[in-house]
């Protein structure tokens, strides 16, 4: 069956949002549908925006970045869930509402979110020059996690078997396309715009040093006891425990984390416990073509 021809999922617990392209880019149906509002979503100067590939770190920086603004204070960033509050600028889920309205309703300094390759950015958001925010993972890491999110999230495709999703990755029939053209196409992009480009593997290994960057990006001084608290409050074992943060408010007829919870392992190297030998040579000799043509590198491991 076609992409566009499959049935739109009703959250009964087994169907599954359907999927169209935007410009080549796979997507939810519902963003495909209102696609030419979001690209004329108009920014405000003050508007900080989080922009990852699917599961490279949005939500662990969406909670960073919050800290950072509001000096700290846990309790403030307690009083909603993550989706409610970082509007996801191109997401539209039928029971939950659209990023664009929640945009829309929120006060000033918005922190927004959106998983779009660079070329599909709201225009708006470069010509008010607002500040940017991307993070990217090792694409290693980045498929495993994005392969349990799939399965176990009802908003996106079926992810078949590791061995189908291994190749759908590569081919980049994902949603939010090709993982090697968006982190790609976001590092050019970088120095052209008021972009921090930061990695995942980086947070990992000194998050309180990535934190320093980020509170400086964003004009904050923040005192070392402030960037302890921060640290403390970010790190993957308290997330996990933060309803706030760790996405269990979702319907379960959406994310289901009794197949695989959202804070699922936090971890850098994971994927070696599911690559086998042939699928890691398939996957290095595929990533040399596709990234001989930047100076962008990754940590697989550390
Ligand atoms: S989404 O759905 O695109 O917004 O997902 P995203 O938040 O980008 O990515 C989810 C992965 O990030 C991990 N995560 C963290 N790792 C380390 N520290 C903290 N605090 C943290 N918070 C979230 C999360 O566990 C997912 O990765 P995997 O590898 O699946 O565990």
């Amino acid at each position: 069956m076609a992409l566009h021809e499959m049935e739109d999922f009703t959250f009964d617990g087994t169907k599954r949002l359907s999927v169209n392209y935007v410009k080549g880019i796979l997507q939810p149906t519902d963003t495909c549908d209102i696609w030419d509002k979001i690209w004329n979503f108009q920014a405000k100067p003050d508007d900080l925006l989080i922009s990852t590939y699917p599961k490279a770190g949005t939500t662990w920086t969406q909670e960073i970045v919050e800290l950072i603004q509001n000096e700290g204070d846990v309790e403030k960033s307690k009083r909603a869930p993550t989706h409610q509050r970082f509007p996801f600028l191109e997401m539209k889920i039928p029971s939950l509402g659209s990023g664009l309205e929640q945009a829309h309703a929120m006060p000033s300094p918005r922190i927004l979110k959106t998983h779009l390759p660079f070329h599909l950015l709201p225009p708006s958001l470069l010509e008010k020059n607002c500040k940017i925010i991307y993070v990217a993972r090792n694409p290693k890491d980045n498929m495993v996690s994005y392969y349990h999110f799939q399965r176990m999230n009802k908003a996106l495709p079926a992810p078949g078997t590791w061995e189908e999703y291994f190749e759908t990755f590569l081919t980049g029939k994902v949603c939010w396309g090709s993982w090697h053209e968006h982190v790609k196409g976001w590092w050019e992009a970088k120095d052209k715009h008021r972009i921090l480009y930061l990695f995942y593997e980086d947070m990992k290994k000194d998050p309180k040093h990535e934190i320093q960057k980020l509170a400086e990006f964003i004009g904050k001084k923040l005192d070392d006891k402030v960037l302890d608290k921060i640290v403390h409050h970010t790190s993957f074992d308290v997330m996990k425990q933060n309803p706030m943060a760790n996405y269990s408010s979702i319907p379960a007829e959406i994310m289901d984390h009794s197949i695989s919870p959202f804070m699922r392992k936090g971890a850098v190297g994971d994927w070696k416990k599911h690559f086998t030998v042939a699928q890691n040579e398939r996957f290095d000799e595929d990533y040399k073509k596709k990234m001989t043509d930047t100076t962008l590198t990754f940590h697989f491991q550390f």
